[in-house]
């Protein structure tokens, strides 16, 4: 076997835990850590990693050798959770928020995700292209090589749709590796208030079969909350999902205790997200049912919410924990998983490595490619970030700016200056 590249001179490697599913309980904070380490790669997927003397002995010659001189190297992060297709940006509601508007009452006004379907459905495909082009430019500069994005700003059978194949264009035309989920469950629009159950029909009987005949998602997820849909729609809604082969998550708990948790657990999805306000007597009940939680406390942070998820109870009882950004233009407009790591930490008491697993490892697991990305073992695919900093502990704690020296996707280099 003859190696493409083999990458020597690595300070600090996070091959992250053994295994391919998501880490759990005192596992989610095993980062496989090695010093003085190399990777070795080819087509694109990691044949060795580990101590340098080790992988260069079992690799033999290869095509070419990049030394990234004691730096630190860490997957590509997998952000889980985003709303990164938009029209238009909601300045005008931080401004109200700052001055003590809370996002239940700009949203109840007809702001909020009103305000952006508004204007989504307004906007022409090219002009959406460009601005989720650029979003996910940023978010490739700070190391995210797998995203997950939603529709749900669409929000009828034919700009839903649209939505969905704008994010299939995004797919080809972006390094970043895109996982489509359809989110026509993330408000009632304005249209159907007063025949909520006529929208639930329409997202069940038109919407989810041209979907699934389309291949344009691989999960559907709801809005589930107090003024928006209730757990007997979410179940509807999730329920026909599942028969039509899509994977299930659920916006849950993110408001208070308001029924989303319970029916994640009980409908086993793959991820519930959000549970800023899950009570800690949920959590077994999540563990047993095998869901990831996949917390945002950028969120949190940007509306000040008086709660954060009980992150500490899930680690405990062997919930895998994710950390994603929800990068949206109303709760949290920000791509950057590093800053997510640091608010993890201080919001959430996870550990550095706990944060780092739940960015990498548990993020794969909620967007179903645990057995793919998120780790640097063989034969996980090479994506890779390089890192200006002597060792991974720096990155939580060194926050606000980017230690992004390079990011490689399948092992070919797709930002940051080349190496000589
Ligand atoms: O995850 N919760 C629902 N959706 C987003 C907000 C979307 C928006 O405000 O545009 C969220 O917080
Ligand atoms: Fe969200």
């Amino acid at each position: 076997m003859s190696i493409d590249l083999l990458i020597t001179g690595i300070g600090d490697l996070c091959r992250m835990g053994e295994g391919t599913g998501p880490q759990r309980g005192v596992d989610q904070s095993d980062v496989g850590f090695v010093a003085n380490a190399a990777l070795a790669l080819k087509d694109g997927v990691v044949q060795f990693a580990g101590l340098q003397n080790e992988v260069v002995a079992k690799a033999g010659p290869a095509a070419r050798v990049i030394d990234v001189g004691g730096r630190t190297i860490l997957p590509g992060w997998v952000d889980a959770h985003t709303h990164l297709l938009f029209a238009g940006t909601r300045e005008d509601e931080f401004a109200l928020r700052v001055a003590g508007a809370t996002y239940e009452e700009i949203a109840a006004r007809g702001g909020g995700i009103h305000a952006s379907v508004r204007r989504f459905r307004e906007t022409p495909d090219d002009a959406l292209l460009a601005m989720a082009r650029k979003n996910l430019d940023l978010a490739l500069s700070l190391g995210t090589t797998t995203i997950e994005v939603k529709s749900g700003y669409g929000l009828s059978a034919e700009e839903e749709l649209r939505a969905l194949r704008l994010i299939a264009t995004l797919k080809t035309a972006h390094p970043i590796d895109i996982v489509p989920t359809f989110l026509g469950a993330h408000e009632i629009p304005a249209e159907w208030r007063e025949d909520r159950s006529g929208y639930v029909r329409a997202i069940t009987e038109d919407m989810l079969p041209r979907i699934a005949r389309e291949g344009l998602a691989e999960f559907c997820d709801v809005f589930c909350e107090r003024g928006v849909f209730t757990p007997e729609e979410s179940r509807t809604i999730l329920e026909r999902a599942r028969s039509l082969g899509l994977g299930l998550k659920l916006h849950a708990d993110e408001f208070g205790d308001t029924g989303g948790g319970r029916l994640a657990a009980s409908l086993r999805v793959t991820s519930a997200d959000h549970l800023h306000g899950t009570v800690n007597e949920l959590v077994p009940e999540l563990a047993r049912a095998g869901v990831i939680a996949v917390l945002l406390p950028g969120t949190a942070f940007f509306l000040g919410l008086a709660r954060q998820a009980p992150a500490r109870a899930m680690i405990e009882a062997n919930v895998a924990v994710a950390v994603a950004t929800d990068m949206n233009p109303g709760s949290s407009m920000s791509q950057s998983m590093p800053l997510m790591t640091t608010l993890a930490c201080l919001n959430l008491h996870l550990s550095p490595e706990e944060a780092l697993v739940a960015g990498t490892v548990n993020g794969a697991a909620a967007v179903g490619r645990a057995d793919r990305v998120g780790r640097l073992r063989p034969g996980f695919r090479a994506d890779f970030q390089v890192l200006d900093l002597s060792s991974h502990r720096l990155l939580p704690y060194h926050y606000g700016v980017s230690h992004v020296r390079a990011v490689f996707r399948s092992g070919r280099q797709v930002w940051g200056p080349e190496f000589s």
